[in-house]
């Protein structure tokens, strides 16, 4: 097989392409189908917000894609995982192997569970260059030291040779974004990265990570269930409901006017600094068990639209278009009454 150029993607394809991905988990219980038919696709540059409640199958998505998924019992029933216009799941393991961490790399919610304790933040970010790259010890630390500047650590000289508890929550996310950025990889998958951190630590690793993205021209798959985090960085959003995307959109196009009713809800649910004291809008009812995903659309049983063909038939994600039929390029719903939402 083709290893992966970095320096001649001279083809068109997408940087990253999941097509009609399932994932089913067969437990004791039954089987969950924890991902039903999911495509998306982020380019060099680009950054792609998943969005939806917990369960809806965003970190098991971000899990296939690194080849990460644990398998039993995860499957894959049916799907393709395109890197550079190379399908993933065809790949063998020693192929794989390569691609993770040093072409696509992942950030993780809880940097404290994700770092050694009792080895020092310099010699795990060192550790990259000494397994990967073959460097020497003293190479290794001074690439260290530059990394922790790069992500803005303040004295970083003075601190590379500190551990983990001795920096703060927010410290400790840069050193993650420092260890995924350092085999300066083409595609990085944050995983609720900043969901552990308070609001304002929230924002400024947000920025850093927006601002290494556009300098290292990165894909970025931000993943979260919260949209007030993704608002001011990502460019395109996928919303996620029961392992399907129900709303795709450009980021601001989603905001203005959603085009599902459980996009409305999520935004409706947002605190708003211009309504302080009114009560906050929550979607009624739970996601659904994945082993009885519910008949028609998933969403049927919480949706306050939902009429008979709702929970009959499962709706198609289709184009959204204006009133007068105009396109509005990168959106799509999948509601039956994704007009009357959009336009009503
Ligand atoms: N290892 C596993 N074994 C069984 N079921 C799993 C496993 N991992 C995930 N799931 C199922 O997949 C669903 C989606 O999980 P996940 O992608 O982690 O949701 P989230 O959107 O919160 O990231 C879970 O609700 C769970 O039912
Ligand atoms: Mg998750």
């Amino acid at each position: 097989m083709t290893t992966i150029d970095k320096k001649t993607s001279a083809t068109s394809a997408p940087l990253l392409e999941v097509r009609d991905l399932h994932v089913e988990f067969h437990t004791r219980d039954g089987v969950a189908k924890a991902i039903n038919g999911v495509s998306y696709s982020v380019d060099a540059g680009e950054t792609l917000a998943v969005l939806g409640e917990s369960g809806s199958g965003k970190s098991v998505t971000a899990q296939a894609i690194m080849g990460i998924l644990d398998m039993p019992p995860g499957r894959i029933p049916k799907g393709e995982i395109l890197f550079h216009g190379e399908d993933m799941l065809k790949m063998s393991a020693e192929e794989r192997r390569k691609i993770r961490g040093r072409r696509i790399a992942m950030i993780f919610q809880d940097a404290l569970s994700a770092l050694n304790p009792v080895l020092s933040v310099g010699y795990q970010l060192g550790e990259m260059y000494r397994v990967h790259l073959g460097l020497s010890r003293k190479e290794a630390k001074a690439r260290a030291i530059e990394l922790m500047d790069r992500v803005k650590i303040p004295a970083a000289a003075a601190r590379v040779n500190d551990y983990p508890h001795q920096f703060s929550g927010g410290m400790r996310q840069r050193i993650m974004i420092a260890m995924a950025m350092a085999l300066e990889p083409d595609l990085i998958i944050a995983d609720e990265p900043t969901t552990a951190l308070d609001v304002t630590v929230q924002a400024q690793v947000m920025d850093l990570l927006a601002e290494l993205q556009r300098e290292e021209n990165m894909g970025l798959i931000l993943i979260t269930h919260d949209l007030g985090v993704v608002a001011d960085v990502a460019d395109k959003i996928a919303v996620m409901y029961a392992g399907r995307i129900v709303e795709q959109s450009p980021i601001h196009d989603l905001y203005k006017r959603p085009a599902h009713p459980y996009t409305r809800g999520l935004l409706d649910s947002i605190p708003r600094l211009d309504q302080k004291g009114q009560e906050l809008y929550a979607i009624k009812g739970l996601p659904p068990n994945l082993m009885k995903i519910p008949t028609g659309c998933a969403f049927n049983p919480r949706c306050p639209k939902a009429t008979d063909i709702c929970r009959t038939e499962v709706p198609a994600l289709v184009s959204v278009t204006e009133q007068d039929g105009g396109e509005l390029p990168g959106r799509g719903s999948a509601c039956h009454f994704w007009k009357e939402t959009i336009h009503g």
